[in-house]
C-alpha cells in the first residue's frame, strides 16, 4: 500500500484498536503519519500492536479503556493530550456482536450490555474525545456502525438497534459540530474477516454452512478484509474528505443492495 502522509502530524485515538478492524485502522493511520493512541480493554494485544508500531519508527501508545466507563474516557483523553499535546482524529470502533437472541426470549441484561458497549461507548467517545477535538480547533471523527444498521438480522435486535443508533448519533454530532470545524462520519461494514465474525461462524452448529451463507449475502462473493474498512476510515479522517460530514459509507460487498 502506498503511503503519502495523508494524516501526517495528526494525533488519532482509536477504540477497539487491539483486534480486527480497529487494529487495521490504527495501523493504517500510523502508516499515513498519525501519532496513534490505541485504546482497548485487551492490554496484551493493544500493548503488542503499539510496540510493533513504535518498532517501525512510529509514534504510538496503548491506553486501557473500557468504552462504557466515563472515568476511563476522562483519563485516556487527559493522557492523550498530555503525551501528544492535542487530539485531531477519533475513531469509535470498539464493539461487540453479543445479542444473538430472538426477541421473544431476549435477555434484558444482554440487551443492556450490547447497547452499553456499542452505543453508550460512542456517546462517551463523542462527549470526551469529541470535546477535546472541538477544544483543539477542529478535526475528524469516524464511527464504526454496520450494514446491520440498514438490514435487519434475525436474532440481531440489540446489535442492529445499537448500530442504527450509532448512525443517527453520528448525524447529530455532525450537525452540531460542523460550525466548530469537526466532521463526523460513519462507516458501515458488511461481514469482515475478524475474530468477532470468526466467533459468530464457529459457534454455529455447522460452521462451514454458516460461512457459506454469510458469503452468499455479499454480491462481491467473499467477506471483507479489515484493511478495506481501514481505508474508508482513513479517507474520512484525512483532509481529502474535507467537505464530507454526516455521511454514511457502506463498505459491505453489496450486502445492502437487494
Ligand atoms: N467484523 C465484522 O464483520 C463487522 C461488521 C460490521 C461492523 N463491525 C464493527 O466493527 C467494530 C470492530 O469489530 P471487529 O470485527 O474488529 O471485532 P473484534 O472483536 O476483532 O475487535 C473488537 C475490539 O473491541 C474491543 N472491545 C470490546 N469491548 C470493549 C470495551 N468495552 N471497551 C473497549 N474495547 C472493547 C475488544 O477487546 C477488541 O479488541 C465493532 O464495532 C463491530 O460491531 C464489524
Amino acid at each position: 500500500m502506498d503511503t503519502i502522509g495523508r494524516v501526517a502530524g495528526k494525533v488519532a485515538l482509536v477504540t477497539g484498536a487491539a483486534s480486527g478492524i480497529g487494529a487495521a485502522i490504527a495501523e493504517r493511520l500510523s502508516e499515513e503519519g498519525a501519532s496513534v493512541v490505541l485504546a482497548d480493554i485487551n492490554a496484551e494485544a493493544g500493548e503488542a500492536l503499539a510496540a510493533k508500531l513504535r518498532g517501525a519508527g512510529r509514534s504510538a501508545v496503548y491506553e486501557q479503556l473500557d468504552v462504557t466507563s466515563e472515568a476511563d474516557w476522562q483519563r485516556v483523553v487527559h493522557d492523550a493530550l498530555g503525551v501528544f499535546g492535542g487530539l485531531d482524529i477519533l475513531v469509535n470502533c470498539a464493539g461487540v456482536a453479543t445479542g444473538g437472541q430472538e426477541l421473544l426470549h431476549h435477555d434484558f441484561a444482554n440487551w443492556r450490555r450490547t447497547l452499553a458497549i456499542n452505543l453508550d461507548g460512542v456517546f462517551l467517545g463523542l462527549r470526551h474525545g469529541g470535546a477535546a477535538i472541538v477544544a483543539n480547533g477542529g478535526g475528524a471523527i469516524v464511527n464504526i456502525s454496520s450494514v446491520a444498521s440498514k438490514a435487519a438480522v434475525v436474532r440481531g435486535a440489540a446489535y442492529c438497534a445499537s448500530k442504527a443508533g450509532v448512525a443517527q448519533l453520528t448525524k447529530v454530532a455532525a450537525l452540531e459540530w460542523a460550525p466548530l470545524g469537526v466532521r463526523v462520519n460513519s462507516v458501515h461494514p458488511g461481514y469482515v474477516e475478524t475474530p468477532l465474525v470468526e466467533a459468530l461462524i464457529s459457534q454455529a452448529p455447522d460452521a462451514a454452512a454458516m460461512r457459506a451463507v454469510a458469503i452468499s449475502r455479499h454480491p462481491i462473493g467473499r467477506l471483507g478484509l479489515p484493511e478495506e474498512i481501514a481505508n474508508a476510515v482513513l479517507f474520512f479522517a484525512s483532509d481529502e474528505a474535507g467537505f464530507a460530514t454526516g455521511a454514511e459509507l457502506l463498505v459491505d460487498g453489496g450486502y445492502a443492495l437487494p
